[in-house]
């Protein structure tokens, strides 16, 4: 148990209706409820349907429960009631987790993902092109889908049908629609034919059919050096020096297609609604890249140099955290930010909110992107956690480096070679597994005239 934990109070309380505690109001507005949350300090009780939750809106706390106090805190078991990622990295936990990290971990050292850069460079182009010969507008979500998914498959895995990717896809929507439903849903049991559920399953088993397809393929070619070679061939399952489980391939499999495309997805289409919707931001960012790149498509030397294509996205990540929140549950009693949190409660540290904190940020809720100016590291002069797309500590995100380098050579090829447009005025967050927009944008793609 942590230090004097026992002697601390519990957190103050915010209290909801009975039953369904504060989950109603979650699910209207959050942005709404975490201000709400945040009236009542730091370090916040309440409840979400039957579940007892901390919220904890501290930067410092934050960083006490991602780093500094990291084993005393386990995933949750729930799992957001997604069993088919139960055994991969994402929700894996304890000594699996950590054999899994160190065995993966090499598959995304920089030096690794440099060599993916001409692939994120030449897909972005190539499907860029795509947007704009397509008659009438694009479903952007959609879009950006189609590329992030293209390059995790090429890269990672050595997927590249339409019809696999389309299965994929399908999959991702049954797992969001999943994880995202509130608590007091997720409590139905999954037998039930509800639509939800059937449509979940039916996902899954589209899923299962793509990942048949990418083992039996493998097994007659398995000295590939890709992420899938990796996982068939490496040891370090359940037991020491045994290979891995078929689940535990299996659910690694799944977790890395979706937690690989989905976000930078989400982060794609955010970036390029802001750039349909302010002038200011596409002309900084046009004049950039017409400076920068040279070629049909950004590559790994122009990155340097494009500095404000990275400002725009560390922006989006800020404004719209692709991952929306982080989850944790006590392992034994702690103490948060002067509170005495019980054994096996939930925490939730939600990015969303923190990240418009104006304690920290000016004008939180404005896209700027020159807020970065002079900022060399995320950041910037602020407590280090007021700003963590990716997470913290050991179980940040694997994929980091991956993403940002997709994201930068993807957002300046499509700046370089078309301009995007649309008529859609604000448009508000879901915030479920990811936050997406709350309704479809359509826009429409050019090639640039100027
Ligand atoms: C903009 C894009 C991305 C964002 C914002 C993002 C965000 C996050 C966050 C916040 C976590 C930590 C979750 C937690 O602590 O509970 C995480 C973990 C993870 N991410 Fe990402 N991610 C992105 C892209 C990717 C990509 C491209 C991949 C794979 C290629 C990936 C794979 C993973 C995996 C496997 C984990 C679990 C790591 C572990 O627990 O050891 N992510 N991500």
């Amino acid at each position: 148990m942590s230090g004097n934990a026992q002697r601390r109070p519990l957190p103050p309380e915010r209290r909801g209706l009975p039953v369904l505690g504060s989950a109603v109001a979650f699910a209207r507005e959050p942005y709404a409820f975490y201000d709400d949350v945040a009236g009542h300090g730091d370090v916040v009780r309440f409840s979400l349907g039957p579940i007892d939750m901390v919220g904890v809106l501290h930067p410092d706390v934050i960083e006490s429960v991602l780093v500094e106090q990291f084993d005393r805190f386990r995933k949750p078991d729930q799992n957001g009631g997604v069993d088919v990622l139960s055994e991969g990295l994402l929700l894996s936990d304890g000594e699996q987790w950590q054999r899994q990290r160190e065995r993966l971990q090499p598959m995304f050292y920089r030096e690794r993902i440099e060599t993916y850069a001409e692939t994120m460079g030449e897909y972005a182009a190539a499907t860029a092109d795509e947007w704009v010969a397509e008659p009438g507008s694009v479903d952007l979500l959609e879009a950006t889908s189609t590329y992030t998914l293209r390059v995790l498959g090429k890269t990672l895995f050595g997927i590249d049908t339409d019809e696999h990717r389309r299965a994929v896809r399908a999959a991702a929507e049954a797992i969001r629609e999943r994880s995202s439903e509130n608590p007091v849903v997720v409590s139905v049991p999954d037998w039930l034919p509800t639509p939800k559920n059937r449509r979940y399953r039916r996902g899954i088993e589209r899923l299962e059919g793509v990942v048949d397809d990418v083992l039996a393929d493998r097994s007659a070619d398995a000295d590939g050096d890709d992420l899938l070679s990796l996982l068939l061939n490496a040891g370090g399952g359940d037991a020491e020096g045994a290979g891995p489980t078929e689940r535990e391939v299996r659910s690694q499999l799944v977790t890395f297609l979706f937690a690989g495309h989905e976000t930078s997805a989400s982060a794609l289409t955010w970036a390029l609604y802001e750039l349909g919707r302010k002038p200011e931001v596409r002309a900084r960012l046009v004049a950039e890249v017409d400076a920068v790149v040279d070629g049909p498509y950004a590559t790994l030397a122009d990155l340097p140099a494009l500095e404000y294509t990275r400002q725009i996205l560390r922006e989006t990540l800020r404004r719209y955290p692709p991952a929306a929140a982080i989850f944790r549950e006590t392992d034994e009693q702690v103490e948060l930010g002067g509170y005495r949190v019980p054994a096996d409660t939930f925490v939730v540290l939600p990015q969303f909110h923190v990240h418009t904190d104006d304690r920290w940020w000016d004008a939180p809720l404005e896209f700027d992107p020159s807020r970065w100016d002079d900022v060399a590291d995320p950041p910037g002069d602020r407590p280090e956690y007021a700003y963590f797309p990716f997470g913290g500590g050991p179980r940040h995100c694997i994929g980091m480096r991956f993403a940002r380098m997709e994201l930068q050579l993807a957002l300046a090829t499509i700046a370089r070679r078309c301009r995007v447009t649309h008529d859609h005025g604000a448009v508000g967050q879901d915030v479920g597994s990811t936050v997406r927009p709350d309704e479809t944008v359509r826009v429409t793609f050019d090639h640039r005239t100027e």
